[in-house]
């Protein structure tokens, strides 16, 4: 979608359709054509009550009306609902370049709601359907203020962008983003931008550097597993090293722990995590952003065959950590395991990850909240400030030392299956933490958001690109 500002009315752009918020017990601003607008409102047929629609037509063109509820409320995420709306129903009337009327006196986070709602809803999958199939699609967005917000608009259409192609990535199925495809995809992705450097080692290499759990988990898998390493320096050299480390899992069909048949095809959002950091560094670049952070994705599928690892198979891990695989589907923490202490190695001061983890998390927080867990406090409200400001929620969950003993391994010193079956979320969270050790760390469990999460600006089904804002805003106020 193209996004541009201008200073121009809604009426002097070339826009087919032209949304307009109304805060309850507020007029229609002077640029606009009043009289239509305000008989809507006066009848009740439009209103500033959040979630009212109404549409009508003057001067050649739709206006959508739609109310944003309590000026005083307002905020980045009632502005994304409210965009979510309006371009639901633009859709419907088949817009295809919309104005919007940048309400009066609102802050720069109202401004970015309005852009990220309006692109994230107006996305759709379609690489799979031939082009010229039926339905609605935005072609262009225009924000309209009496003032220049080009700065804002850009930046919150570079993230809202960046969300969608998380989403892209997410929602492509393993045969077509297989490991090495999400490694060529990243290699794609720093060529078009100076700031990034990425590197990838392959599955021998992953071997040969004694990545025995990683490996572990592609040892069934006739796609090679990569792990893929995304440098971006934007300055701020006093600022701390950052990594953020990703769980992708382009299937994970739980190995010979074999998943239930039913709801297996989902397994192929399982590498929504490592989609999300590797989308978060491009953004960094994208945004000129400060500060020093390197994206660690571990990249594999979880499959069975002859080589596959068998239950009870023991491996080691590359900080030397001896593993009980008592569960070939508890494999992502494996992945994990020695993307972090990679990343421990390569100077992280600061450590994120974020994967699709546990059925756990999803019991726990159905699809509103991540799952955070973290060893540190200052790190913690770092991720919760950011969550809070992007609309992208978790809820911290406890680590504790009784959660570290179920973890303990019976013939190693660590197990995947952690006995008894309780908080299956937070014993994953322990033994990712067995190897984050001292090192500042958060995990983000992202089982229940990252795909079928619907908002009203996220309506579709499939991938949601969770994580992606949250990230790019947690990195700049780290740097900050
Ligand atoms: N990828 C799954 C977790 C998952 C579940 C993601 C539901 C999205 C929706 C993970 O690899 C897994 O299988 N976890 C198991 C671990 C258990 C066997 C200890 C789980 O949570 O059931
Ligand atoms: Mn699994
Ligand atoms: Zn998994």
């Amino acid at each position: 979608m193209h996004v541009s500002a201008t200073t121009q009315a809604p009426v002097q752009t070339a826009a087919d359709t032209i949304v307009i918020g109304a805060f309850p017990a507020e007029g229609v601003a002077h640029d606009l054509p009043g009289e239509p607008l305000g008989a809507l409102l006066e009848s009740g047929e439009a209103a500033g009550e959040a979630g009212r629609i109404a549409v009508t037509h003057a001067e050649g063109r739709r206006f959508v009306l739609v109310g944003l509820g309590p000026r005083e409320e307002f905020d980045g995420e009632r502005a994304r609902i409210a965009a979510g709306r309006a371009v639901a129903r633009a859709l419907e009337i088949r817009a295809r370049s919309l104005c919007w009327e940048v309400p009066h006196k609102v802050g720069d986070e109202v401004l970015a709601g309005l852009v990220e709602g309006t692109l994230l809803r107006g996305y759709r999958f379609d690489r799979f359907k031939p082009s010229g199939d039926s339905g609605a699609r935005l072609e262009e967005l225009i924000l309209s203020a009496h003032h220049d917000i080009s700065q804002v608009v850009g930046r919150a259409a570079t993230i809202a962008t960046a969300q969608n192609r998380v989403r892209d990535l997410a929602n492509r199925p393993a045969n077509d983003l297989t490991p090495s495809a999400l490694a060529e995809y990243a290699l794609g992705l720093a060529e078009e931008r100076p700031g990034l450097e990425v590197t990838v080692l392959d599955e021998p290499e992953i071997r040969a550097r004694g990545m025995g759990a990683l490996a572990a988990v592609a040892r069934g898998s006739a796609e090679p597993a990569q792990l893929i390493r995304i440098d971006y320096a934007g300055g701020g050299d006093e600022a701390p090293r950052v990594a953020l480390v990703g769980k992708a899992v382009t299937f994970d069909t739980g190995g010979l722990w074999l998943k239930p048949k039913m709801d297996m095809h989902e397994m192929k959002f399982d590498m929504a995590g490592g989609a999300a950091v590797i989308e978060s560094m491009a953004t960094l670049a994208d945004l000129g952003a400060s500060g020093r952070v390197m994206g660690i994705v571990g990249a594999t599928e979880n499959m069975i065959s002859g080589r596959a690892t068998r239950p009870g198979d023991i491996v080691t891990a590359l900080d030397g950590t001896t593993i009980e695989v008592n569960n070939t589907d508890a494999e992502g923490r494996l992945v994990l395991a020695d993307c972090i202490t990679y990343a421990k190695r390569e100077g992280a001061e600061r450590i994120v990850d974020i994967a699709t983890l546990t059925g756990g998390v999803v019991v726990a927080l159905g699809s509103v909240h991540a799952g955070l867990m973290s060893n540190d406090e200052e790190l913690a409200s770092r991720v919760e400030e950011a969550a809070a400001r992007t609309g992208e929620l978790v809820w911290r969950l406890p680590l504790h030392e009784r959660y570290a003993e179920m973890v303990k391994g019976t013939y190693a010193q660590i197990t995947n299956l952690p006995l008894p079956r309780v908080a299956l979320a937070l014993t994953a969270a322990e033994l990712l933490h067995h190897f984050a050790g001292e090192t500042p760390w958060a995990h983000l469990d992202i089982a229940g958001t990252a795909y079928d999460a619907r908002t009203a600006y996220i309506a579709d089904k499939g991938a949601t690109g969770f994580g992606l804002r949250l990230l790019v805003d947690l990195v700049r106020s780290l740097a900050a």
